[in-house]
């Protein structure tokens, strides 16, 4: 294939290759069985669902390599009952890869947050973006009651990965795993940009019965 040096894009491209060559040696070279031993089997513990955000990746942020966690990220970690993507990913986690926790994880200074927040109009996403809304309208008076925007975006970041997390625990997926006594919990964390650190909000959802008191850390 003709390489074209006035191509920018291409040349971006190459590099990235070259990064992945060089990632696959060194890896290959510290455990020579890892691609071997990866290509035989998938068993993760995790599902990730997070922001498709560039500063979030699942891997690095939680230290897990590779076949380490299964991810699904959108645009401002959303779950919608009717968005089959997601529900795909959800049912597969659970019901053949066996997934034992499943984390809905926002973060703050969520920019997908933060345009729902403000009603801000980018297009097509805008309508992506109802359903935080809709978290937002739900809890406005505890939103509101803060006195800046950053306390309020960041409380908004809060609420909505915990209304998704709920969303999760309330599709048929996690309510038929649960009645068949299938070992999985759902949890809510945010990630702090600033300085790395992920946060627990509430203490998860381990079954049917634990929705409505997770459902209390709302407002
Ligand atoms: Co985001």
């Amino acid at each position: 294939m003709a390489h074209s040096t006035d191509n920018l894009n291409a040349d971006e491209l190459d590099r990235l290759l070259q990064q992945n060559r060089h990632w696959a040696k060194v890896t290959a070279q510290a455990q020579p069985d890892f691609f071997t031993k990866l290509e035989s089997q998938q068993s993760p513990r995790f599902l990730w669902i997070g922001c498709s955000d560039s500063r979030v990746p699942a891997n690095q942020i939680l230290g897990l390599l590779p076949g380490e966690i299964f991810v699904h990220r959108n645009v401002a970690n959303v779950v919608v009952h009717s968005d089959l993507n997601c529900l795909s990913v959800v049912q597969y986690a659970v019901e053949v890869l066996k997934v034992e926790h499943i984390i809905v994880c926002g973060h703050y200074g969520c920019g997908g947050v933060n345009a729902a927040l403000l009603g801000q109009k980018f297009g097509l996403i805008d309508n992506w973006l109802r359903h935080v809304q809709d978290v937002y309208k739900r809890n406005q008076t505890c939103v509101f009651e803060l006195s800046d925007h950053k306390s309020r975006l960041n409380k908004l970041c809060e609420l909505n990965a915990l209304e998704q997390a709920i969303n999760v625990a309330e599709t048929t997926i996690l309510q038929d795993a649960w009645s068949r006594g299938q070992q999985i919990s759902v949890h809510a964390l945010v990630y702090d940009l600033h300085d790395g650190i992920l946060k627990r909000l509430g203490r998860g959802i381990a079954g049917a019965t634990d929705i409505e008191t997770h459902r209390l850390l709302l407002a």
